[in-house]
């Protein structure tokens, strides 16, 4: 009864499978897909090392030196699969409006029509020659009453070892599951099904890419990439887009967030959660080191990327971290700038589309301020300095990442996969932006957090494919990875404040950051990484009613006197171009408020122009 056997599959259900809806459902995804077969993940080392070596042996894989990075593997994708695909990814909602202005939309039947069910669907035969990977996760710890359980069926054992380091992942989360448990059904593709007698290519993908969420059904469809965000679907799929709806209609928040400790030399602990846009800074700010003058502090990482956030008992908001890895931007990362990070990269890693050294280690822009004299860049060709200066390509694609387990990180929170979550003291949102916004800045009360954080803009990354450097508006950093209207989700945020205080308990503060300010010869002024820490120790100090500043249209910030500059060379001149408000830039930025307000009209929450109107009367009040 366990071992259905189809036309020509075995479905090969371990005994330990007890749920029989979910073989049905990996019987019908596989009669759909024609897989050729299908393996269910154990999650066991033994299992990740045989996938390993199967994907070397596939040429997906190269295995670095062992000498100089053990157990590690660099992988180069496709040059069309190397970011995550933001006009592919689909919310597929019954009413247009749920899904809302900022998300591609199509009705649910379409598009099931156009994956599924039409004559042409894209996933019928699309794992033919392919297995089939039955891979079960936990987001959270497993068996927590927070956690949520997902099935990711793929065809690219890429993603199965990729999910082991990303998530609990395995044999112990169907015993959790156990036979009638609930969970999030993911389908993945590359999209390149082999014909018989067909070689395979060592990253197989298709032009054609969706990324497909039905948030009602709550299930994942994913065709033709297999790279990041598009493919490891418990990530921004599930714990982003189907965890924000699902927080929605249960009074939890899913958010595009880091979350850290910071213990004072007193041995005060404080937590805060802080959302940046992709590739604008979150798992570098996670693993911060205290610089000079900081003797005692220190910062504790909970998570580098995605917060679950849910009202405790006590009124307060905890936060626990889905995930139990980084899937993290390796270019910009090194000794000096994230020691914490290079250390966890020692042994164990993935490595996407950086550069291969001659004696099979890794490089990428960034790494060390001389390059190697010779490298083979992520295409797999011949690079070196005069090369990179005559033609101008990269060693390593700016979208890079290495994938490791949390426990890696020397600076890893004793919280950090406590169920209970950590209580969260402040929250932090930053922009990537080379004008206009200050420093910090700390809101007045939580509706003029939200303001803030729902107005938020950024320059878009390299970690998005499309057009880099461009301002865009990304409220809460959540643009590409809402599950719902962004209204709708605007109207929650101020309601759980509301809800929260009306319960007398204290709201967590909130900030807005930008560590990202340029100067006139269009290098960046503030020196950022570890030196943050002098901006998170103002914060805590405010959080704790102490610390100083100035009053202004927007809200308070420190004045130069009000940090801590020991052991920092910065001058006043400096601290003033980081943080002057300039009444020109800002009426330019407040009428792009106007225009996401426009954009955002249906349901925007009246709080929000109110808010806006307030800001204008303070502006005029100062001219
Ligand atoms: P995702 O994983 O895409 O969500 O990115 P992230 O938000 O975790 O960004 P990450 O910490 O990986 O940083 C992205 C890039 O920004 C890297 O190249 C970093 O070197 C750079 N960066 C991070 N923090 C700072 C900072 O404080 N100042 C400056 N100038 N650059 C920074
Ligand atoms: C991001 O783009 O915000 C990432 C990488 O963290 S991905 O997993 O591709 O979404
Ligand atoms: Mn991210």
């Amino acid at each position: 009864m366990n071992q259905p056997v189809m036309e020509g599959l075995r479905l090969n259900v371990p005994a330990y499978v007890k749920h029989q809806r979910l073989i049905a459902w990996v019987a019908e995804i596989a009669a759909l897909t024609e897989a050729k077969d299908v393996y269910w993940c154990d999650g066991s080392q033994e299992e990740y090392d045989r996938l390993c070596q199967q994907l070397v042996d596939a040429g997906t894989f190269q295995k670095l030196n062992p000498a100089k990075r053990p157990n590690s593997y660099l992988a180069w994708s496709d040059p069309s699969d190397v970011a995550r695909v933001e006009d592919r990814t689909f919310i597929c909602t019954d009413r247009k409006e749920d899904a809302g202005p900022t998300n591609n939309w199509m009705a649910p039947q379409d598009m099931r029509e156009l994956l599924q069910t039409g004559d042409q669907a894209l996933f019928k035969g699309a794992m033919r020659g392919r297995t089939l990977y039955v891979v079960p996760f936990s987001m959270g710890p497993i068996g927590s009453p927070i956690a949520h359980i997902g099935v990711e069926l793929s065809d690219s054992p890429y993603v199965a070892v990729n999910m082991r380091i990303m998530t609990r992942m395995g044999r112990a989360v169907l015993n959790v599951l156990g036979d009638n448990g609930e969970f999030v059904p993911c389908v993945h593709t590359v999209g390149a099904p082999l014909e018989a007698g067909q070689a395979d290519v060592k990253w197989p993908c298709n032009k054609t890419k969706y990324i497909v969420h039905y948030p009602a059904t709550r299930e994942i469809w994913s065709y033709g990439s297999g790279y990041g965000g598009n493919a490891l679907l418990g990530k921004k799929c599930f714990a982003l887009r189907i965890a924000s709806t699902m927080g929605r209609d249960q009074g939890w928040l899913a958010e595009h967030m880091l979350i850290l400790g910071v213990t004072s030399p007193e041995g005060k602990k404080h937590h805060v959660a802080a959302a940046f846009p992709s590739a604008c800074g979150k798992t570098n700010f996670a693993m911060l080191i205290p610089p000079q003058g900081f003797e005692g502090w220190k910062v504790t990482t909970i998570g580098d990327d995605i917060a679950w956030i849910k009202p405790g008992q006590d009124g307060r908001l905890y936060a626990i971290n889905p995930e139990a890895g980084y899937f993290g931007v390796a270019p910009g990362t090194n000794a000096l700038t994230n020691p914490n990070c290079m250390a966890s990269l020692n042994k164990d890693v993935i490595f996407t589309n950086v550069a291969l050294t001659d004696d099979g280690d890794v490089w990428w822009e960034g790494m060390t301020d001389t390059p190697p004299a010779h490298l083979v860049d992520w295409q797999g060709n011949d690079w070196t300095p005069e090369i990179a200066k005559a033609t101008g390509a990269k060693a390593a694609h700016p979208n890079a990442r290495f994938t490791v387990s949390a426990v890696n990180n020397p600076a890893l929170d004793a919280d950090w996969d406590n169920p209970a979550g950590v209580p969260i003291d402040a929250f932090i949102f930053g922009g990537r932006r080379s004008t206009t916004v200050p420093l910090v800045t700390e809101a007045r009360d939580w509706v003029e957090g939200v303001y803030m954080a729902a107005t938020m803009g950024s320059e878009t990354t390299a970690a998005a494919a499309g057009q880099q450097g461009v301002v865009r508006r990304d409220p809460f950093a959540m643009l590409p990875f809402m599950g719902y209207n962004m209204s709708d989700y605007f109207r929650h945020w101020l309601d759980l404040g509301a809800k929260l205080s009306q319960s007398g308990a204290k709201l967590p503060k909130i900030f807005c950051v930008n560590w990202f300010r340029k100067g006139a010869d269009g290098k960046f002024v503030w020196p950022g990484y570890g030196e943050n820490m002098r901006v998170l120790k103002w914060m805590l100090e405010r959080v704790e009613g102490q610390g100083r500043g100035e009053e202004h249209a927007f809200g308070t910030s420190p004045r130069y006197e009000d940090l801590n500059w020991q052991g920092l060379a910065f001058t006043p001149e400096q601290f003033h171009t980081v943080t002057h408000i300039s009444d020109s830039d800002w009426a330019a930025e407040l009428k792009l408020h106007d225009e996401l307000f426009t954009q955002l009209a249906y349901n925007l929450p009246a709080e929000l122009p109110a808010t806006k109107a307030r800001i204008e009367t303070r502006l005029a009040a100062k001219a």
